[in-house]
């Protein structure tokens, strides 16, 4: 018996120089320890041998069970640093890499097309007097329609362009808020804020319950523009309006201005400029038309200044609602709003500034 355990130790050793998987290894431990594994099977014949014959050969006979199990034990450790040193050797780090490969390879952060051109217009206007007011997204009533002359029954208040705070169809509710459609709430805020003469300007999210398309997102971005002071006349508006727009394209745009109607303004404006996506010829975000509304402006309604705490009979001024991001598009050429809150990578990286 003490001859075929030698063999089989021998065995072992053989075999197990040969297995490279766990589950190799595993399947030979069974085969010498398992119930009906060869170790096990000659330790069952001690059933029959003699006393001394037990006490001779059942040491000999666990010894070789301790040391096949510690090694394979060893063998399965090992395979698993093996795995390990492999992996780190194919994610290896070469910390000896210069800025200048690094610098090659361009994961730095950078400003969103918008965020580049609002700094653009806010240092435009802080340049000629104006202040940069910001005001909240949600609203109430008041300051998003009522002191804007907008009445109970103007479309704008429509359940469709509108996301509000409370059931529409309960009237019991006296408070009603909403999240802004515009930014021309802040228009309210910043009168009531200050006295007459004063001229700010107010970027900012506006909200729309609508269908998008290349020109419509639900969250849009807009800049309130206001100036109140006496004797302010329709030329100053298109004055600032045509500063603002050659700081912006570096060039003279082509405009025109027809009349248009908002309940704030009287006389009210659209200046549209020309399309510069398809310089005029037509395209989906001009709608055909070789011109985009993007500066719907006006003479400040007296409702209004009333409603700002201001006496309509002193003072007057001028107001504008810029598109921002219908600037941004003219600006950089891109056709399709949807882009600017895709939160897409490829997008964002084309406009990074270092
Ligand atoms: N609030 C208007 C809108 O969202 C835009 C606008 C028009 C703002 C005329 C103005 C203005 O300040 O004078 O459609």
């Amino acid at each position: 018996m003490i001859d075929r355990l030698e063999t089989l130790e021998k065995e072992f050793m053989e075999n197990i120089q040969k297995l490279k998987t766990e589950a190799e290894l595993l399947n030979l431990k069974s085969e010498f320890l398992g119930k009906k594994g060869k170790v096990s099977q000659v330790l069952a014949g001690l059933r029959n041998a003699s006393p001394e014959e037990r006490k001779s050969i059942g040491p000999v006979a666990n010894t070789l069970k301790d040391k096949i199990q510690a090694t394979i034990g060893q063998r399965i450790q090992a395979l698993e640093i093996d795995s390990i040193n492999e992996k780190l050797a194919e994610n290896k780090m070469d910390l000896s890499l210069t800025s200048d490969v690094l610098a090659s390879t361009p994961h730095s952060g950078g400003l969103h097309p918008r965020t580049l051109i609002q700094r653009e217009i806010e240092d435009v206007f802080l340049s000629m007097g104006f202040e940069v007011l910001d005001g909240p997204h949600i609203e109430d009533e008041f300051h998003n329609f009522e002191a804007l002359n907008i009445p109970d029954t103007h479309p704008a208040r429509d359940m469709q362009d509108t996301f509000w705070f409370h059931n529409p169809h309960d009237d019991s509710i006296k408070e009603k808020f909403l999240l802004r459609t515009h930014t021309s709430p802040i228009q309210v805020r910043g009168m009531l804020e200050r006295t007459p003469p004063f001229r700010f300007i107010a970027p900012g999210s506006a909200f729309r319950c609508e269908r998008t398309d290349a020109s419509h997102e639900i969250v849009f971005n807009q800049l309130e523009g206001m100036m109140v002071g006496k004797n302010i006349s329709v030329s100053n508006l298109i004055y600032f309006m045509k500063v603002l727009l050659k700081e912006i394209f570096k060039k003279e745009v082509e405009v025109r201005l027809r009349p248009g109607f908002f309940p704030f303004v009287e006389p009210g404006f659209e200046l549209d400029i020309n399309c510069l996506i398809c310089s005029g010829k037509g395209c989906s975000v001009c709608k055909q038309t070789g011109w985009v509304e993007l500066l719907p402006c006006g003479m400040i309604h007296p409702n209004v200044l009333k409603a700002g705490n201001i006496d309509p009979e002193e003072y007057n001024g001028f107001a504008f609602g810029l598109g921002l991001d219908r600037l941004v598009m003219m600006k950089y050429g891109i056709d399709d709003i949807r882009h600017l809150n895709s939160g897409d990578l490829r997008f964002n990286e084309q406009f990074k500034s270092y």
